[in-house]
């Protein structure tokens, strides 16, 4: 019985280019299967950095006073990701679902807390001049691909 959580609009943080995001990674947290096991881990991985550069980008960006304490929580995440992946076992149903729990969980709540508390902040603040939003493309060999452990 495969674990799942799907997305629901209860975990909208009122940042529509950060829900579209967290609502794609819970798809690909859904597509996480063993018979394409490496593609779909890939995939994952690769769209995790994306969204994370993007929702940094948006913190710095807007002066969000918590920008450095939600770094570390990225960065601590991706630790726990490298450590996951690089513990050489081989790939089994049991450990497909064992990751999906932790993101899943992870997700939910990394979300209902520090992404809400941001879009909170980011929303009650008076209307920036300057947009805001602006796709990031992560740069390969940079940090996070480093503490995923991939080249
Ligand atoms: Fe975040």
């Amino acid at each position: 019985m495969p674990f799942v959580i799907e997305w629901r609009d209860g975990f909208k943080i009122g940042i529509d280019q950060v829900d579209q995001e967290h609502r794609h990674l819970f798809t690909l947290v859904r597509a996480l299967n063993l018979a394409s096991v490496d593609h779909t881990v890939d995939e994952l991985l690769d769209y995790v950095v994306t969204h994370f550069s993007n929702e940094q980008a948006m913190m710095e960006k807007s002066g969000y006073p918590a920008f450095e304490q939600h770094l570390k929580l990225h960065e601590e995440f991706a630790a726990q990701v490298a450590e996951f992946l690089g513990s050489d076992q081989g790939w089994t149903e049991d450990r497909v679902q064992e990751m999906r729990k932790f993101l899943n969980k992870w997700l939910i709540g990394h979300i209902m807390t520090h992404d809400l508390r941001f879009g909170k902040w980011l929303t009650s603040r008076p209307v920036p001049s300057a947009p805001l939003v602006q796709q990031v493309a992560p740069k390969s060999g940079g940090f996070f691909a480093r503490l995923f452990g991939r080249k």
